[in-house]
């Protein structure tokens, strides 16, 4: 995810960008840049760092007096934080500026067409070959070739352009990432969210899909793809800019539940090539290595602990090879078997948790290799990984991590795909039906969203707790983990979960009349030992809620609550399992009234050992 903002009109552009900018940064914050246009050319301004940086470059742009301009503040997904890879990104002759959120998946053949015909590259960035595109295209019509660059790319992209023939001129693209036209008194606005355009004015005109818009101090022109001129609304903006920050949502967890689809689908994006195998660029694990391997270890801290407890299953199950999860902090104070055969897999979200990356410098000393999966480019997890995944959640705001988590555990699985093809224990039948359920997992989470207003009905009664234990067999045991963590950290429910044949052995003593039980049931060969030991809390009062699936339903209709998923959650049912959950756990929080994005006590980076 990054922020896109644009201007052109009466005003002077830099610090209207500039003001933009920042209420974008929530979006992203590594790099940021602007390009500025008029009769002599087009100027840019970037840096690594945040907007704060680029103001002080330019000395916040005073003496800029062009009234055209592009903007970005950038979340490192191709490429790290760096000058080189702030945008904009400009062509070899100086012709076009573009900004870019979003992902080009195909950029990589497109890079190697751009090279062979002589352009140069001075990014590791895929939005630079946009820049280049257009200017290997232009014929001296700017939105004739615009629409064919974009009839070239592949991915998501909202685009902001800028060129030096047309210098009155701004040009936006959006195609599956966000885009908004404001419209001014004294001219137009583009932005990747209202955020950023409310303060200049509350009427807008949201692009939709394939949508090419050219725009001048007087008009809005829309057309789509294949150059017909298309109307779109104007509409009235009432939200607030906090509001407008977290996409209507009422906190940045709820927005960030519901953007897990999307992230998903950029994840598996991200690895995933046209004949359905999964690639994992850069990555070193070549047969050689992985038929070296022994074990493989991973660490991590919290939620992303979880990740790993969810994917070990799956990974054991392709490999061959026995999978332990280790917390961090406690790994290497017990002398780690770990060695040249292991591999290990350190998970973070921020790529900056002091105990995880202690793990992995204990896990390097001691031979092994370091893969890591990690959501911030060029942090301190990646830098010192000998392989890195990154997965595309993009900025995760809310402390609790919610689509931080999933993607981690979509990448687990994708490891595991990758790793048992390579070691030949998948054939391509296997291969394919793997694939063809990873890649159906975005739309499986769309539905489990749909759960929301029944989450939100059965919190009223979770929220009247003061504990909770969460019980599951096999992965759900996983997944109980999570949920468990989720709702304690920001209800501040005392939650415990168990594997759910465990608690017999001690915790039960706990169980009395209404205490609350959540028992997940995703397994349909232990739905029979699940019930089982319902029925045990159940004897001993406890008021139980149960999460399944449809199919299952009717066989835990003894519980007080069914949270029911509306698909089968399928192989890789940590996932669709864990979406009720963060709802339960989101509205739980809502009914008791807690600081649901900033829970008392925690900090979204732990960088203390
Ligand atoms: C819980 C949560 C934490 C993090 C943990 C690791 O919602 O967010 O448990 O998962 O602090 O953080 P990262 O993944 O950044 O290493």
């Amino acid at each position: 995810m990054c922020g896109i903002v644009g201007y052109v009109g009466e005003l002077p552009a830099a610090p209207l960008l500039l003001q933009g900018l920042k209420r974008l940064e929530y979006r992203g914050y590594d790099s940021a840049g602007i390009a500025l246009a008029n009769q002599k050319g087009l100027e840019v301004y970037r840096c690594s760092g945040r907007i704060q940086q680029l103001e002080g470059a330019m000395e916040g742009g005073t003496h800029c007096t062009q009234t055209v301009g592009i903007g970005h503040t950038r979340w490192a997904t191709h490429g790290k934080p760096s000058d080189r890879n702030a945008h904009p990104h400009v062509s070899g002759d100086g012709r076009f500026a573009v900004v870019h959120n979003g992902i080009i998946e195909n950029y990589l053949s497109l890079k190697g067409e751009l090279s062979e015909k002589g352009y140069t590259f001075t990014s590791d960035t895929d939005s630079e070959v946009v820049a280049h595109l257009l200017a290997l295209l232009y014929k001296g019509d700017v939105l004739d070739t615009i629409r064919q660059v974009v009839a070239r790319l592949r991915g998501s992209f909202a685009l902001g352009i800028l060129c030096a023939d047309t210098p009155g001129c701004l040009y936006a693209v959006k195609n599956a990432s966000p885009l908004v036209i404001g419209v001014t008194e004294t001219g137009c606005l583009i932005a990747s969210d209202v955020t950023a355009i409310l303060p200049h004015t509350r009427r807008i005109i949201r692009m939709e899909e394939g949508d090419i818009a050219r725009l001048t101090i007087g008009a809005a022109t829309v057309t789509d793809q294949t150059g017909h001129p298309v109307q779109r609304a104007m509409e009235q903006v009432d939200w607030d800019v906090e509001a407008a920050e977290k996409g209507g949502y009422a906190h940045f967890m709820l927005k960030e539940i519901m953007e897990q689809p999307r992230v998903l689908e950029d994840t598996m994006a991200s690895c995933l090539d046209q004949n359905g195998e999964v690639v994992l660029e850069g990555v070193g694990l070549t047969e050689a290595v992985l038929h070296r391997l022994r074990r493989i270890t991973v660490v991590a801290c919290g939620s992303a602990y979880h990740a790993g407890m969810a994917g070990r299953y799956f990974i054991e199950q392709m490999t061959g090879l026995p999978v332990e999860v280790d917390i961090a902090s406690e790994f290497r104070y017990r002398d780690p078997l770990v060695d040249e055969h292991t591999l290990t897999v350190v998970i973070s979200q921020s790529g900056e948790t002091a105990d995880t990356l202690a793990a992995l410098r204990e896990a390097k000393a001691r031979g092994s290799r370091v893969l890591a999966i990690v959501n911030v480019v060029g942090s301190s997890v990646a830098n010192e990984s000998d392989d890195v995944l990154y997965t595309r959640a993009g900025p995760e705001i809310a402390v609790a991590t919610t689509k931080g988590y999933t993607t981690q555990v979509a990448m687990l699985y994708m490891l595991g795909v990758y790793m048992g093809r390579r070691l030949g224990r998948l054939t391509v039948e296997q291969n394919a039906a793997y694939v063809r359920e990873l890649r159906d997992l975005p739309a499986l989470v769309e539905r489990c969203l749909t759960m929301a207003e029944e989450a939100r009905t059965l919190a009223e009664t979770v929220s009247q707790h003061e504990h909770a234990y969460f019980i599951g067999r096999h992965v759900d045991y996983a997944v109980a983990l999570e949920a468990s963590l989720k709702l304690k950290e920001i209800s501040y429910i005392h939650a415990e979960s168990y594997g759910a044949g465990e608690l017999k052995h001690g915790t039960i003593s706990l169980v009395e009349e209404g205490t609350l039980v959540v028992a997940l049931a995703s397994r349909e060969e232990l739905v029979a030992k699940m019930l089982s030991n319902i029925k045990e809390v159940k004897a001993r009062g406890a008021t139980v809620l149960t999460v399944t699936d449809c199919a299952h339903r009717d066989m835990f209709r003894e519980s007080d609550a069914l949270l029911t998923l509306p698909v089968s959650p399928g192989t890789f049912a940590a996932i669709p399992m864990t979406v009720p959950m963060q709802l339960l756990a989101y509205y739980t929080a809502l009914a008791r009234g807690c600081d649901i994005d900033k829970p008392r006590n925690l900090a979204k980076s732990v960088t203390v050992e």
